[in-house]
């Protein structure tokens, strides 16, 4: 396992995306949905940059398939509480890797006529992309590699770790 984007560069990346966040929604009280359970560090950390008013609400999807391929077909395994008709709405995601899980996520929550909808991303894997997708904001771009971290889990563990690192063929084994 090797070090991809270190805790320190972790934390400068989203106080600038907080700078971007806050310039854009400050006035708009927007619903700040984490993507469950991936996301749930990042939208923490993220939102307590965030100094103007806001709701967060979650969301939990499984994409069929095997771990490391997404297919395209999504579940919902647990919907928004709240309503988000004319309301600004914010997903927030680890990371996007074919983008069907996303574009799956804009179709459905769009059609509930939010006021506006956006994506902000921690990672993105552009060249792994099977659809197009609008994103917002993105942390960083990175290689197609498997990571973990910060969030990110290989069979639900290293969610805990600080950083993201990159898994070699060896740890993808297990
Ligand atoms: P997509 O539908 O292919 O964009 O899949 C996105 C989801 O797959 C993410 O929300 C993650 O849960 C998972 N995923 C994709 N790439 C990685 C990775 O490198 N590490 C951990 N999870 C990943
Ligand atoms: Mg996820």
């Amino acid at each position: 396992m090797k070090v991809l984007i270190s805790e320190e560069q972790l934390q400068a990346r989203l106080d600038e995306l907080a700078v971007e966040i806050t310039r854009d929604y400050k006035d708009l009280c927007p619903v700040v949905v984490c993507v469950l359970k991936g996301a749930v560090i990042f939208m923490a950390d993220l939102v307590r940059r965030l100094a103007f008013d806001l709701e967060m609400d979650f969301m939990a999807v499984s994409s069929y398939g095997s771990s490391t391929d997404s297919s395209g077909i999504v579940r919902i395994l647990k919907d928004l509480d709240m309503d988000i008709k004319d309301r600004h709405v914010l997903i927030v995601e680890d990371i996007i890797d074919s983008g069907l899980t996303l574009k799956y996520l804009l179709k459905n929550l769009s059609s509930r006529n939010p006021a506006s909808l956006e994506i902000c991303t921690l990672l993105d894997k552009p060249e792994r992309r099977k659809a197009p997708l609008p994103c917002r904001y993105t942390g960083f771009s990175i290689p197609n590699a498997f990571v973990v971290g910060y969030g990110l889990d290989h069979g639900e563990q290293g969610r805990n770790l600080t950083y993201i690192a990159e898994l070699d063929e060896q740890d993808r084994v297990s």
